[in-house]
């Protein structure tokens, strides 16, 4: 909310182009889904959202160069930031194609807008860091949650000086609550964030996802049930289906009735997967040799 309010003031522009199937909060003007009629024009998807809140937000398919473009070319002038997950995490994960965070880079630049990384599920997940250390695109403004509050209620954002600088109280762009830097989340962010640097355990995260990963996948060629299982670092996503999502169009396209009874099958051998083929799965660093085991022991009962 307050990286889109910033982008405004200090753009002076009205427009944000974000992507079907990335979520970035509760927000009004991104509760917005691709409308059906003005192409890249967005509709409210929630009730209470005006049509005026949704009108000055733009939609396109994730991974589609040729839209972004388009929209570019026809709203430029009016754009004040283009934002998006650097990996869409919203919808399971669809990571982005060779070069599409470069393309986005080029196209706000182009038109003179900002470029955003709502790096909320990312942020300090795949690397000390954002993924933008990782992707080597850099953005205006980077948004960040989650893991950064260390299990607390938090939300923090970052970008260029000169930009930031236009917040409140330097500023003109207002932005203040009552919980704004609390310290009781501040604490367990910091805390968190020297526990993370001192372990450094993104490598062996990695490392047990590649073979959970590998695990699910002979078990599937051996029951000869397809799935496609997207993954960066640690984070993943159960698809059935046999080509990996490169879009929500994709996402939506895949066998979700097959999802429930696998999940229930799931739980009652005793592992918990997020309730949704939309949610992602990560690993944590309690994830142990002996947890992926009962990991794939159980989805070998649950599969058939
Ligand atoms: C990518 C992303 N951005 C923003 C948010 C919103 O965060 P919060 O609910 O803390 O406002 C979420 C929450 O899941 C998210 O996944």
């Amino acid at each position: 909310m307050t990286a889109l309010r910033l982008a405004r003031g200090a753009t002076g522009r009205t427009k944000i182009l974000k992507f079907s199937g990335c979520y970035h909060g509760h927000t009004d003007s991104m509760l917005v889904q691709a409308g059906s009629g003005v192409a890249g024009i967005a509709a409210a998807s929630s009730a209470g959202v005006t049509a005026d809140c949704a009108h000055d937000t733009l939609v396109a398919p994730y991974n589609d160069f040729e839209a972004v473009s388009q929209l570019v070319a026809k709203h430029g002038a009016d754009l004040a930031a283009i934002v998006t997950e650097p990996i869409a995490a919203n919808m399971g994960i669809v990571s982005p194609e060779p070069k599409f965070l470069l393309h986005l880079r080029e196209a706000a630049d182009a038109c003179g807008a900002l470029l955003i990384f709502d790096e909320v599920i990312t942020g300090f997940r795949l690397t000390f860091g954002g993924y933008s250390n990782l992707c080597r695109v850099k953005p205006d403004l980077t948004c960040l949650g989650k893991i950064i509050g260390g299990g607390m209620p938090i939300g923090a954002l970052g970008g260029r000086g000169e930009i930031m600088d236009q917040l409140a109280p330097d500023g003109p762009v207002y932005q203040a609550g009552t919980l704004s830097g609390n310290p009781i989340s501040v604490a367990c962010g910091i805390k968190t964030l020297e526990v993370l640097r001192e372990l450094n355990p993104y490598e062996s995260l990695e490392t047990r996802a590649t073979q959970l990963i590998t695990g699910i996948e002979a078990i599937h060629r051996d029951a000869g049930v397809p799935i496609c299982l997207p993954r960066e670092g640690h984070m993943f996503s159960i698809f059935f289906c046999e080509t990996p999502p490169r879009n929500f169009d994709d996402v939506m396209a895949t066998d979700k009735e097959m999802f429930p009874p696998f999940f229930g099958k799931m739980l009652e051998a005793g592992i918990y997967l997020p309730p949704s083929p939309f949610e992602t799965s990560f690993l944590s660093i309690a994830h142990d040799d002996a947890a992926i085991e009962r990991i794939l022991d159980a989805w070998e009962q649950s599969i058939v």
